[in-house]
């Protein structure tokens, strides 16, 4: 990347691989996605805001790619000031609703849906691996429109997603359909607390070769249960791995800026102990488009029995 753009050449190499949906610009004061024929500029300050504009007016005038429409959101110091995106340019009478591709996979989109438009672009890499890795059986937790469980299905995979939101999970049974999938055959969509699923999956003894575990930093559950990743992640960590076949690969995945790698390595190694598990920790590369320090902390145990 050239002082936080995207070069020509990796926007071509996204274009080739089937994929649209790319950060274009990084930087501490905001960044810039590409959503297909869409921008999306997220900013914290209005300077920070200003800038981006010129330099993504400069970006496409160099590069001959003009965005069909500009939209752009505040990143808030707190979670109850998020908004959806606002138009800043473009046509107001095309539709706030839309697809990206990824790889080829097709997911749906929905600029008016809330603060985030329906595909979390760090994950890339993992949802290839989820691919790669191919499970027979995958459970998704806070799975919100269930992109790793498309990818999960489309390597042949029977799949569970559970998220809070009724809403999520029902675009999450569109993505499964927009990309030739049945949603009814083999996957189940279960509008529930995570934390209250998990038990009632280990008392039927359900196990599975994959399990995602990406947690919001904080969040209230059924009965206004308090959710504070710091706090529960060791917990939940252990809940997934009670659920784990012999070979599983367990995602644990935050977007808490005070959680860092060593951390998630911490309560991974922590998990195996307690259910004195043999198991490797990796890291997939970090994406091309982000630069270190942007994106979610990842890590992925492979249990090894
Ligand atoms: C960070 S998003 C997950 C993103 C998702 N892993 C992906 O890659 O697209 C967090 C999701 O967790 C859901 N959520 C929050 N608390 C929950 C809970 N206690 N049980 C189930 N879902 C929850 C929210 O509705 C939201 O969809």
């Amino acid at each position: 990347m050239n002082r936080g753009w995207i070069t020509p050449a990796q926007f071509a190499a996204f274009g080739a691989a089937g994929t649209d949906a790319h950060r274009m610009f990084s930087d501490t004061e905001g960044w810039i996605e590409r959503l297909a024929e869409d921008v999306l500029l997220s900013h914290k300050t209005d300077a920070a805001r200003d800038a981006m504009h010129c330099g993504l007016a400069e970006w496409a005038a160099a590069n001959i790619w003009q965005p069909r429409r500009i939209f752009e959101k505040l990143l808030p110091r707190q979670n109850e000031d998020r908004d959806s995106p606002v138009l800043f340019s473009g046509d107001p009478a095309l539709p706030l609703t839309g697809e990206v591709r990824e790889n080829g996979v097709r997911y749906g989109l929905d600029f008016a849906a809330g603060y985030s438009a329906g595909l979390f672009l760090d994950q890339r890499m993992n949802r290839a691996f989820v691919r790669n890795v191919a499970p027979k059986r995958m459970l998704n937790t806070f799975a919100y429109t269930c992109s790793f469980s498309v990818a999960a299905a489309l390597a042949g995979a029977e799949t569970v997603s559970i998220d809070l939101s009724k809403k999520s999970l029902d675009r999450g049974r569109a993505n499964f359909l927009m990309n030739g999938l049945d949603p009814n055959t083999g996957h189940k969509f279960i509008a529930d607390d995570v934390l209250e699923v998990l038990p009632r999956l280990a008392r039927r003894a359900e196990n599975f070769d994959a399990i995602v575990l990406d947690p919001p930093t904080f969040s209230r559950g059924n009965k206004g249960r308090r959710w504070q990743v710091e706090q529960h992640l060791e917990d939940l960590v252990i809940a997934a791995m009670e659920l784990a076949a012999p070979r599983a690969s367990i995602l644990v995945s935050t977007n808490c800026t005070t959680i860092q790698f060593a951390d998630l390595e911490r309560v991974a190694r922590f998990a195996l102990k307690f259910h004195r598990r043999p198991g490797d920790l990796h890291r997939e590369a970090q994406p091309p488009d982000f630069p270190p320090g942007h994106g979610a902390r990842t890590l992925w145990i492979s249990l090894r029995g």
